[in-house]
């Protein structure tokens, strides 16, 4: 995990390199520093603790320098203190740099340097780092070929940026850990992702393995593994700067549960034609589908939730499929084919697990199309198609717009596939499913702005654990209402298949546990008699289903969705979720935006 930046331009770089920290927070919190070059070397200003506390201290030590790298941590290698915080210098205060991503051989690097003469200071695999790039600017009289040279002898994942005494510049590499280049004039910026620079430009380029950048404050130079100069194409990105601000809400979170009814917009936009049943997703070749037999899909987190989904509109379209933990897929012995269609579902396209199952997928043999949300990722650049959820950038680390961006354009790719495949038949009610999404954002502002999930809240800080039952497509959201509440609350919380309850998690119910019943979708009558059953033994019971819905008598509470196509009131039911979990870790003074442990994207195993 951890984010890194860099600048080079006419402009001061602290500024932008703490202000583009802080739109990194998400990638990790641990620690945060920076180093600039200014007149007398290189300034370095770190410590534990997250960005607004480097930006006091930076401002206080009033640095400045228009050529910086920055640095946030999500901590592996060593715990979050001010030693461990990035950047990592040389005793000599000559290198300093920035890393995401892990060293694998860092040991064997660290006894060999050690035995050279240099001190380590941090328990972390990436001051090594710093070390060999001073070792082999001993031996070479230029700082490329000395940078090259380290990182030859890395072994791992990194996006890493470096500073080196008296030159105006900052050498970067990739391998493995995302990192995107910013060009605006003659500011150049690096990151690890593009929320960290689009205030400045929206022109970008995507590295590949192998790239490494020297950026000065005119020209930034890309060299391919073989160290030829090389050009990049580069994309204009669909997305704006206020996307990734808080505006006028208390936090990323409930901005996000708010924007949703325009990112599914855009997710549904120019894909459904409901008149004559059909889904249209341009950028899928529909030939790629030739001689698939079955379909996997490989997802972590949120995204499982929003892969089972999936494979349930495509199990009931008669396709074969099967839903993997992602970090369970690489090393299974079977049971990929050529004739299987791999679809992994990941917000980023960085998560490590999911990289590992695709690249799997890839070795057997496996068709791929990748659903995400980041153009230039990892996962959309490896698989052999991808389908995007276009939800924009997803700052809280709880992920909101993105899951339901991810199941409607998995319900698409259901469809899509399914009429393409022999022995499948789209749904017989594809036409009103499809008039049926397109109402969805509509019915998303309208659940917003009528929910009663803030007045529940307040009565629910006080319980020892919280259950969410969910039966057929209601399930995944079941699990995601569980994780969010789980995530964000730091309060236990599960989620049930609801016919599961009374074959052991009913053991657990008393009044001390509130049962979250997910009363929408085609199987609400049997999740209601299963919520019964534990309100017999004394749980409340808050009910989420349809306007006059048959659960609204049954619930003590009851969070109302409009009542339409049963499979859109489990979308619904997913933003009423979202509420409640925001408002109960509100209440309850959690950090919503950055909850303790966790990080957005996931780039180890
Ligand atoms: C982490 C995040 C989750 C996310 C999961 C998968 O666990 O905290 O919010 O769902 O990674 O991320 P991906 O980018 O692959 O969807």
């Amino acid at each position: 995990m951890c984010g890194i930046i860099a600048h080079a331009g006419a402009d001061d770089a602290v500024g932008t390199l703490i202000d583009g920290l802080e739109r990194l927070e998400y990638r990790g919190y641990d620690s945060a520093g920076i180093a600039v070059q200014n007149g007398s070397g290189i300034a370095v200003h770190k410590r534990a603790g997250d960005v607004s506390e480097v930006r006091e201290e930076i401002q206080t030590a009033a640095s400045s320098g228009d050529v910086g790298i920055g640095h946030t941590r999500w901590s592996t290698h060593g715990p979050p203190t001010d030693e461990n915080a990035h950047p990592h210098t040389t005793d000599t205060d000559n290198v300093a740099v920035v890393h995401n991503g892990i060293i694998e051989n860092h040991a064997e690097l660290r006894e060999f340097l050690a035995d050279e003469g240099y001190e380590f200071t941090s328990d972390t695999d990436t001051e090594v780092i710093p070390h060999l790039v001073e070792h082999f600017r001993k031996e070479e009289s230029e700082t490329i070929v000395a940078f090259r040279r380290a990182v030859e002898e890395l072994e791992g994942s990194y996006a890493i940026a470096a500073l080196v005494r008296d030159e105006g510049r900052v050498y970067a590499a990739r391998a493995g850990s995302p990192l995107v280049l910013g060009l605006d004039d003659d500011q150049y910026y690096l990151a690890s992702d593009i929320p960290a620079f689009i205030e400045h430009t929206r022109d970008v380029v995507y590295l590949e393995d192998g790239d490494v950048v020297v950026l000065e404050p005119n020209e930034a130079q890309i060299f391919d593994e073989n160290g030829l100069s090389v050009e990049r194409s580069g994309e204009c990105v669909d997305w704006n700067p206020e996307d990734v601000g808080k505006g006028a809400f208390d936090h990323y979170m409930l901005k996000e549960i708010h924007n949703q009814s325009s990112s599914l917009s855009k997710t549904i936009r120019g894909r459904v034609d409901p008149d004559n049943g059909r889904v249209a997703l341009e950028e899928l070749d529909a030939e790629i589908l030739d001689g698939v037999e079955n379909v996997h899909l490989v997802a972590c987190g949120t995204s499982y939730h929003a892969a089972l989904f999936g494979a349930r509109m495509l199990t009931d379209a008669g396709v074969r499929a099967r839903v993997f933990r992602a970090s369970e897929y690489a090393k299974m012995a079977g049971p990929t084919t050529e004739g299987t269609l791999v679809i992994p579902v990941t917000q980023s396209g960085e998560t490590a697990d999911t990289l590992s199952a695709l690249r799997t997928a890839t070795e057997r043999g496996a068709t791929t199309v990748t659903v995400t949300n980041v153009v230039g990722s990892t996962a959309a650049r490896e698989a052999d198609e991808s389908v995007f959820i276009r939800a924009g950038p997803e700052i809280g680390v709880a992920a909101t717009k993105t899951f339901t961006s991810q199941v409607v354009t998995l319900i698409l790719l259901s469809q899509k596939i399914a009429a393409e495949l022999p022995n499948a038949t789209t749904r017989e009610d594809l036409p009103e499913l499809l008039a049926a999404l397109e109402q969805v954002p509509t019915h998303i502002d309208q659940v917003v702005e009528t929910s009663r999930a803030a007045d529940l809240a307040s009565r629910l800080l006080e319980y020892d654990a919280y259950f969410f039952i969910g039966r057929g497509m209601s399930r995944p959201v079941a699990l995601e209402g569980a994780l969010k509440f789980k995530e964000i609350t730091y309060e236990h919380a599960e989620g049930f298949a609801s016919g599961q309850l009374k074959h052991g998690p009913l053991a657990l119910v008393t009044s001390q546990t509130p049962v979250f019943g997910l009363f929408t979708g085609d199987e609400a009558e049997k999740t209601i008699t299963n919520a019964k059953e534990a309100q017999t033994r004394g749980a409340e019971i808050i009910g989420i289903g349809p306007e006059n819905g048959p659960g609204a008598a049954e619930s003590d509470a009851y969070l109302r969705v409009p009542d339409t196509h049963p499979v859109c009131q489990n979308l619904l039911a997913n933003v009423q979720l979202q509420l409640v979990s925001y408002h109960t870790a509100k209440q309850l003074d959690r950090s919503i935006d950055k909850p303790r442990n966790l990080a957005k994207s996931v780039t180890v195993q």
